[in-house]
């Protein structure tokens, strides 16, 4: 796992986006992974920004987001949906018809969850896929006890993530209990992964998930044995990594190796 410490928030949204974009240019058809959560938004607003002043295009990119609450219609404003739409989607020339979210009214699900790996695969799988990072060290709706060969299907929010992502609702009991969610298996076939944290609250998690032992119980850590995986991470987000000399040290010397090749 290569490990990029940022100063702050802004930075590794900066940071991320200058990778999606040295992705994209070398293939237009790229096929992304996206998630929602507060953190990759910062990443999508510099991806508008790209797109607007730099001539960024999103023609032919495929999306795949990772989850939907189950029971929210797309275009209840907590759906996973409306976030897209309202914070990429609408503002880039993407194809509405190349971006997949899991639908969260199905009504067969577990044909749609297969359909929805299907789909996935007839792309040629994830090239790069974004992720964040739940307070229980989720990714997606992989909760703690998720399979770590799961696909995509039906989970129980944990009370720790209805709680936190309450914020978004009017009140606590408005927050879907269930999801649809790509699981660890569909998340670790991905090529290449970018996993997203920033401020204090993920610090004690993002030590465990990065340097703390391969566990069910905190899904993320699965990470540490996928081959291709840059964790973009700001000072707040690493304050208890173990190891975080280090890794600024490795990132000191690949950006003066790079200035001489
Ligand atoms: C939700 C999403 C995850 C996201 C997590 C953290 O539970 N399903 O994909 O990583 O929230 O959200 P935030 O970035 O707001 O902390």
């Amino acid at each position: 796992m290569e490990v990029i410490i940022k100063k702050n928030y802004e930075a590794i949204s900066e940071e991320a986006a200058r990778v999606v974009k040295e992705r994209l240019l070398e293939k237009p058809d790229l096929v992304l992974g996206l998630a929602t959560g507060s953190t990759p938004l910062g990443l999508y607003k510099e991806l508008v920004r790209m797109h607007r002043e730099e001539g960024l295009s999103f023609k032919k990119v495929r999306t795949f987001n990772l989850d939907e609450y189950y029971g929210l219609s797309p275009d209840h404003p907590q759906s996973y949906h409306y976030f897209m739409n309202a914070n990429l989607f609408s503002q880039i020339d993407i194809d509405l018809a190349n971006t997949h979210i899991p639908d969260g009214l199905a009504k067969n699900v577990g044909k749609y969850c297969l359909e929805y790996e299907e789909k996935i695969e007839k792309c040629g799988g994830i090239d790069l896929q974004i992720l964040g990072i739940g307070r229980d060290g989720h990714i997606g709706f992989n909760e703690p006890g998720s399979s770590l060969a799961s696909r995509t299907r039906i989970k129980t929010l944990e009370e720790q993530t209805v709680k936190d992502n309450s914020r978004f609702f009017k009140s606590i009991d408005e927050v879907p209990r269930y999801a649809i969610t790509t699981g660890v298996g569909t998340v670790m076939d991905s090529k290449e992964i970018i996993l997203l944290a920033s401020g204090k609250n993920k610090a004690g998690i993002i030590a465990k998930a990065i340097e703390g032992p391969v566990t069910s119980q905190i899904t993320a850590s699965i990470l540490q044995v996928h081959p291709q995986v840059i964790a973009i991470l700001d000072e707040e987000a690493t304050s208890s990594l173990k190891r975080k000399d280090y890794y600024k040290f490795v990132e000191e010397g690949v950006k003066k190796f790079k200035k001489h090749v």
